[in-house]
């Protein structure tokens, strides 16, 4: 393979920083510059490993502002977009960073490309949730975006603008859509860890409505794969669905989390429903499979082990991150189950 320097954006965050591991591990000789405003998912002890890479350079900036992305662009081969804002729960009490960061922030990109590097490869990193929900069946990459929360309609419209500049100015951009993630870096704010961190220290869990929601959910390595594969054999103006079908709803994984911490199933707290909160989501990912030949290394079983494992033996990771306020960044009130 020939090789390549990579700009990623947003390499500080959960996946971000899993994904810039990825490279530097399994391509010897690529190079990555990692451009990151050092937001709310970030944590530059994520990637305290790659220090003293040679092949790896930070630099601290916003994906929206022109000239830093302008002059960094022109020095690379390629470009993935994982920079986001992406709690969902932050983007109702406040939609409009989502719209700089997510909107904006690729729409910077993709013109910093079209006008200094249309040669240069794009890849937008996007979310299941640009889709909605699906009570049955599975979403494919052809069916419509019909987003539920200001966070999944900022995402949306950055893919709508990829896709147009493919479409209009040939970009050679393509588009990864995948299901929630879960293992090491994750921000104690959401879900798994949360329930990881509470569990640990015998807090109460708070599991939004009856907890049936229902979440695909799939190892962050596996996905971090999974783009450097479409990075590299993925095509110009396609979208990938990315998935390993661990289809489980809220309540259960929390159930399997007290389970193999040892803790009583009586923490798990039901709290009010959040607005818009989608029921069920679902990804078809036969197209990866079938084209590109990806498919997850791991089982849920093993990687959701090695999480609760990974969080468990690092606490001075997330011990300054898990505050109160960043355990539950909305006020949650119990829900009347009477
Ligand atoms: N976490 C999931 O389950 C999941 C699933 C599917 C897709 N995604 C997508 O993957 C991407 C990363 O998600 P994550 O969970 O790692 O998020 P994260 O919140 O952990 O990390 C996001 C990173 O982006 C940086 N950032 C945000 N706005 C920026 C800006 N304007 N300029 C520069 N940097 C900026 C933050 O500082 C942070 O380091 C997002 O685009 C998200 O939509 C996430």
């Amino acid at each position: 393979m020939t090789t390549m320097k990579i700009l990623v954006t947003g390499g500080l965050g959960f996946i971000g920083s899993n994904f810039c591991r990825t490279i530097i591990t399994e391509h010897p000789d690529h190079e990555v510059i990692n451009v990151d405003k050092i937001g709310i998912g970030a944590n530059p002890a994520n990637l305290k490993d790659l220090k003293n890479e040679d092949r790896y350079t930070f630099i601290k900036g916003d994906i929206c502002n022109p000239q830093l992305i302008n002059k960094t662009v022109k020095e690379v081969d390629a470009i993935v977009n994982i920079a986001a804002e992406t709690h969902v729960d932050r983007s109702i009490a406040d939609p409009n960073p989502f719209i700089q960061s997510n909107t904006i922030g690729t729409f910077t990109l993709l013109e910093a490309i079209r006008k200094h590097n249309d040669n240069a490869r794009f890849i937008q990193v996007s979310t299941d949730e640009i889709y909605g929900e699906i009570t049955r069946g599975s979403f494919k990459e052809g069916d419509p975006p019909i987003p539920s929360n200001p966070y999944s309609a900022s995402k949306a419209a950055a893919d709508l603008f990829t896709i147009a500049y493919y479409k209009t100015y040939q970009l050679n951009a393509t588009i990864t859509r995948c299901t929630n993630n879960y293992g090491p870096y994750q921000l104690p704010e959401k879900l798994i860890p949360k329930t990881i961190i509470r569990a640990l220290r015998n807090m109460p869990i708070p599991i939004y409505g009856t907890g049936e929601n229902i979440r695909d959910w799939i190892y962050v390595e596996d996905h971090a794969e999974a783009i450097n594969q479409v990075l590299t054999e993925g095509k110009p103006g396609e979208i990938y669905n990315i998935s390993s079908g661990n289809e489980l709803p809220n309540i259960q994984i929390a159930k399997i989390i007290l389970t193999l911490l040892n803790k009583p199933q009586n923490l798990i707290a039901f709290v009010e429903d959040r607005p818009g909160h989608d029921t069920r989501y679902s990804l078809d990912s036969k197209k990866i499979a079938k084209e590109l030949g990806w498919k997850p290394r791991y089982t849920f079983e093993e990687a959701l082990k090695n999480t609760v494992n990974w969080y468990t033996n690092n606490e001075w990771w997330w011990t300054s991150l898990a505050t109160g306020e960043t355990l539950h960044p909305t006020p949650w009130k119990l829900r009347n189950t009477q």
